[in-house]
């Protein structure tokens, strides 16, 4: 009780930056973090550019804050740092929707094909990949394998099927989704940008068809981001997890952002429940007393790296 009572007082801000000093550790944080924690992070940015910083990370401490698949990518492609999860828990309904022994029968199927899979995947699906992407490089990993070769793409459908339409390649596509991109609703979205005729409607591609369809632009969150800033409209309707609406208002305070509708208006689903598994304290705690920890064996290790080295020599 007492010590719960101390701890209710506890500066989170404060402590985590003093912690982190001590520690020589570093915060990479994901757009999808709660705001408090994107703005304590070191590095805030997309899978893609975080798995480059943990690559890069010289602190003997990398605290991960995003969901698991993210913080295992940074564990197995720089093995010598203890890598730290706020809350174990925080997982992936699209990591989740691909487990590796179907995976691997699937494969088994089409043993031509070049495996590409999206970087929300468990190390053991990394580790039956040629090579893996993030939705900020999908086309280009997808280009640089050659025109004749069979490529299997898991685990996310819809990014699977707007990267056929991009690419114009053929490609035997497993059957993932992410619950929070799978959630948006096509009706209410166009009904929203009827009401809002000036605003323009952005989506991430793990959206499904129908929706990415009417999108005035399509990308990561990184490509999202980037697109608010440079296009001259003043109202954005986004379909993406809403954290990404901080970094926007950040970077835009005279812009306009709505989140684009989902089904179901009794739920928060276009928050992602996975990632906002994280508070500032449970980052606090997990620095204070480092864990939990990501641990992985060393043979899934050495077997993930090379598809995810692979990726980034691309981009
Ligand atoms: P980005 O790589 O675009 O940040 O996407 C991460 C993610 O989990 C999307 O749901
Ligand atoms: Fe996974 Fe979807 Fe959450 Fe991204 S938003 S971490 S794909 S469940």
């Amino acid at each position: 009780m007492i010590n719960n009572a101390v701890e209710q007082n506890i500066d989170f801000n404060k402590e985590i930056t003093r912690l982190k000093k001590e520690k020589n550790a570093v915060i990479l944080a994901h757009y999808y973090q709660e705001d408090a924690i994107q703005d304590i992070a070191d590095y805030l940015g997309d899978s893609l550019y975080l798995a480059k910083m943990a690559k890069e990370a010289k602190a003997d401490i990398i605290v991960f804050a995003g969901v698991h698949f993210m913080a295992e990518t940074a564990k197995i492609i720089n093995p010598q740092k203890k890598v730290l999860l706020p809350d174990l828990k925080a997982g992936c309904s699209l990591a989740d929707s691909c487990p590796p022994t179907d995976f691997a029968a699937f494969k088994k199927q089409y043993p031509e094909a070049i495996v590409v899979t999206y970087i929300n995947c468990s190390a053991e699906i990394k580790a039956l990949s040629d090579i893996v992407c993030t939705s900020t490089n999908a086309v280009d990993v997808i280009n640089s394998i050659s025109k004749e070769k069979q490529i299997i793409f898991a685990p996310d459908k819809n990014l699977g099927r707007y990267l056929i339409k991009q690419t114009g390649r053929e490609m035997i596509l497993w059957d993932g989704a992410c619950i929070v991109h799978e959630a948006f609703s096509f009706n209410k979205i166009v009904a929203l940008a009827k009401e809002n005729p000036t605003a323009k409607f952005i989506a991430h591609p793990e959206s499904e068809s129908q929706v990415l369809d009417i999108a005035h632009y399509i990308g990561s969150t990184s490509g999202l981001l980037n697109f608010v800033q440079k296009d001259s409209c003043d109202t954005f309707i986004v379909a993406t997890e809403a954290g990404i609406l901080h970094e926007m208002q950040k970077r835009c305070p005279s812009k306009q952002f709505i989140p684009a509708p989902v089904e179901d208006d009794t739920c928060a689903c276009s928050e992602c429940a996975f990632m906002k598994l994280n508070t500032m304290e449970k980052l606090y705690r997990c620095l204070k007393d480092e864990t939990p920890e990501i641990k992985l064996d060393l043979q899934l290790m050495n077997d993930a790296r090379l598809p995810i080295e692979r990726m980034l020599a691309i981009k």
